[in-house]
């Protein structure tokens, strides 16, 4: 093993700054003076900064790693091998749904089993972190990041997170075919005002507490390796440089000893923000703050070194980076060798292979939720089908930041229903289509309506003002024959407006299922498979309502349903509070039926544990699984409380008429909740805890915490 501290000693003030440095793999092999000079001027880089750099953000293959390491390695002085960094969110080659997607499985373990495919698949192109969880918690469906996020609720992010983590990691970064996870963005970029991405997120320090930073603190718990900070600001201070972040809160409140990292240029972005002068300030402020990694900037290299020795930073901040950094080399294995993972007879062997596309399959099967069905589903076999719309014939079902994922590569729901389609059109409009066609496709049983967004309408920099579905799709269900039944399949990275799209018969929320999308959806859409998807996140009726999410605080005029006649309490004049289809909804073929919950006790004291049960009832002969909800409502606090929080969840498959009860166990610290301060407190008082398929169908029972 590396003796760090040895080595650490031996460097140069320039190369631990160095250490400091990501950089794109192009500048290590390109001709530095012909190419990229233009871009090596900008960045204020020279050949031996490159070559004194500590980390690279992505690499295509094996043999580009090989390529860049070597090539470093002959011109490093110190020899300190280089990091590869790079996003592997939902999957490397096989692609997985999108994180929104694969949290409507609320299926941790299935997470974990697609991260153990991720990383065993990057791994094997010599990747050794993935920018992966991206723990951040959203409410507004304008924002596009929501297709990588796994929803609304920090309790259910948590779990997601903890599980990629532990998938990512498993058993030691050190070990081929492991990543170290770099969880992402801290913190609160979800909350960018206006669901716009890269604006300002203006939340209170309880909010963030409360809501935001639970899902990064259970990447952490679970080991996680490093942090991204985020492009906001936070209390008007950039996340990349904000100490309460970085310095009071992951170090002193959660002890995080890891690496921490900016997010792309967002070092340099702190002097747009207005909270850097200059380049200089930058570096300052980041060091100060306790930022480590500065990717693509270079306000590191170019000013750390006068700024210490004008005595405005203290060499030790730049130590204990650069010592966080060596510590992460050591822990990866990377001094024993340089080019772990790398191997490209290896990745042709396991990249998209069959156990690989089986779990895509799987994960794509449990992604998707089913949120309206007037019996027409499931379909039969013999059923005529005819399908239209943009997905109609089209490969790329994968969604943004697949990276790698081939678009091209995998079965359309036009060969998926070949043996049963009458007539297949990629079409947007109902003004695209002859008399002729409009004919066929009336002689259909039932019509497929593929619809949705381009991948590029979610994702970074992807926000939208509208959300309902673009390109005028609606126009599509008047090809709908007088007889005939209607299926909307929807592909999209966000919540969405549908109320142009209620005629429909049923609508499947797809997501972007991945890499087996189309066999996904066949088999659902035919009874192969039960839907058991549920939603991660609220599906407001009209962009008006939002922000609309489920456990919002409570209000001292509560809106207390359709059916309230009172004026003065916290309603709209032109539309009801409610959902279109809220946390938690998805529909199956089976008929879940929930019992009663009962109590172990209806009084708890802080050593005691109380036991939850209730029955679920598959009260049909179709077998199907069944995620069941755990929710508390605390009735009073010293500060206001929200309406309901998600506790616990299980997932269970259940036989036709079978009945099981699930039992779960809530112990005192279950009652607390974190304070604006990030301390914890549970107070005596009054809770329900609640059970059922959503948060609109639950069953309580109260119960009374005692001193
Ligand atoms: C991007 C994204 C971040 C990603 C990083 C590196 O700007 O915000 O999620 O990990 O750059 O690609």
């Amino acid at each position: 093993m590396t003796d760090i501290k040895a080595l650490f000693q031996s460097l140069s003030r320039q190369e631990k700054i160095g250490q400091l440095l990501q950089l794109a793999p192009f500048l290590f092999v390109r001709d530095l003076a012909v190419e990229v000079a233009g871009y090596v001027r900008h960045l204020n880089l020279s050949e031996q900064k490159i070559f004194q750099s500590g980390s690279v953000l992505g690499i295509g293959s094996a043999e580009e790693m090989i390529e860049v390491q070597t090539k470093y390695l002959a011109k490093s002085k110190q020899k300190i091998p280089l990091i590869f960094m790079a996003d592997i969110i939902h999957g490397y080659k096989t692609i997985f749904p999108v994180p929104i997607g694969l949290a409507s499985s609320f299926d941790p373990t299935l997470a974990f089993e697609t991260a153990r495919v991720s990383a065993v698949e990057a791994a094997t192109s010599g990747i050794h972190v993935t920018f992966s969880p991206m723990a951040d918690l959203v409410r507004d469906p304008r924002w596009g990041r929501i297709v990588e996020s796994f929803g609304e609720d920090p309790q259910l992010i948590a779990k997601m997170a903890e599980a990629m983590v532990k998938g990512y990691q498993h058993d030691g970064i050190e070990k081929e075919g492991n990543l170290a996870s770099c969880v992402k963005h801290f913190a609160a970029y979800g909350a960018a005002e206006a669901g716009r991405d890269y604006n300002a997120a203006d939340v209170s320090r309880l909010s963030l507490h409360q809501f935001y930073l639970p899902g990064y603190k259970a990447a952490l718990e679970a080991g996680a390796r490093m942090v991204m900070t985020s492009f906001n600001t936070i209390d008007g201070v950039p996340a990349t440089t904000n100490r309460y972040l970085l310095r009071d809160v992951l170090r002193t409140l959660w002890g995080f000893e890891g690496v921490t990292i900016s997010d792309y240029d967002s070092l340099q972005q702190t002097i747009a923000h207005g909270h850097s002068e200059d380049q200089r300030q930058a570096a300052l402020h980041g060091i100060t703050a306790g930022l480590d990694i500065e990717m693509a900037s270079t306000t590191y290299t170019s000013h750390l070194s006068e700024l210490i020795d004008a005595g405005e930073v203290d060499e030790r901040l730049v130590d204990e980076a650069v010592m966080r950094i060596l510590e992460l080399k050591r822990d990866l294995g990377l001094f024993e060798n340089p080019f772990k993972g790398a191997d490209p007879v290896k990745a042709k062997e396991i990249v998209l292979s069959k156990p690989h596309l089986d779990k895509a399959l799987e994960a794509a099967r449990e992604a998707i939720v089913l949120l309206k069905n007037d019996g027409v589903l499931p379909l039969s076999k013999t059923q005529t089908v005819a399908i239209v719309g943009p997905y109609a014939d089209e490969r790329n079902m994968i969604g943004p930041w697949h990276w790698h994922g081939r678009r091209d590569l995998h079965a359309t729901l036009k060969e998926v229903f070949a043996d049963q389609s009458v007539f297949v059109k990629k079409a947007f409009r109902f003004d695209e289509f002859n008399e002729a066609e409009i004919k066929q496709i009336r002689t259909a049983d039932v019509v497929l309506f593929a619809l949705g967004e381009h991948e590029w309408q979610s994702g970074e920099a992807h926000s939208r003002s509208d959300i309902r579905i673009p390109f005028d799709q609606h126009t599509l269900l008047s090809l709908l024959g007088a007889n005939q039944k209607s299926v909307v399949v929807l592909f999209n990275g966000r919540p969405l407006d549908l109320s142009n799209i209620q005629s429909a018969d049923a609508i499947v929320e797809a997501w972007f299922p991945g890499s087996m999308a189309a066999e996904a959806i066949h088999e659902i859409l035919l009874g192969v498979t039960n839907p058991s998807g549920k939603l991660p996140i609220t599906f407001p009726k009209t962009l008006g309502q939002v922000p609309l999410y489920y456990n919002h605080q409570k209000t001292g005029r509560p809106y207390l349903g359709k059916d309230d006649r009172n004026e003065y309490v916290s309603k709209y004049l032109d539309i009801d509070n409610d959902p279109a289809y809220c946390f938690g909804h998805g529909l199956s073929y089976s008929n879940f039926v929930y019992g009663d919950v009962h109590v172990s006790s209806e009084t708890i004291r802080s050593n005691d544990v109380l036991t939850v049960a209730f029955d679920v009832t598959n009260a049909s002969a179709v077998p199907g699984k069944e995620t069941a909800l755990l929710f508390l409502k605390d009735h009073h606090g010293r500060v206001v409380r929200p309406v309901l929080e998600l506790k616990a969840f299980r997932k269970e498959n259940y036989r036709a008429h079978e009945t099981k009860t699930l039992s779960f166990q809530l112990s005192f610290q279950d009652f607390g909740y974190v304070l604006d301060d990030g301390s914890f407190v549970v107070e005596p008082g009054l809770f329900t805890v609640y059970a059922g398929p959503d948060v609109s169908r639950l069953k309580g029972k109260t119960i009374r915490l005692l001193p």
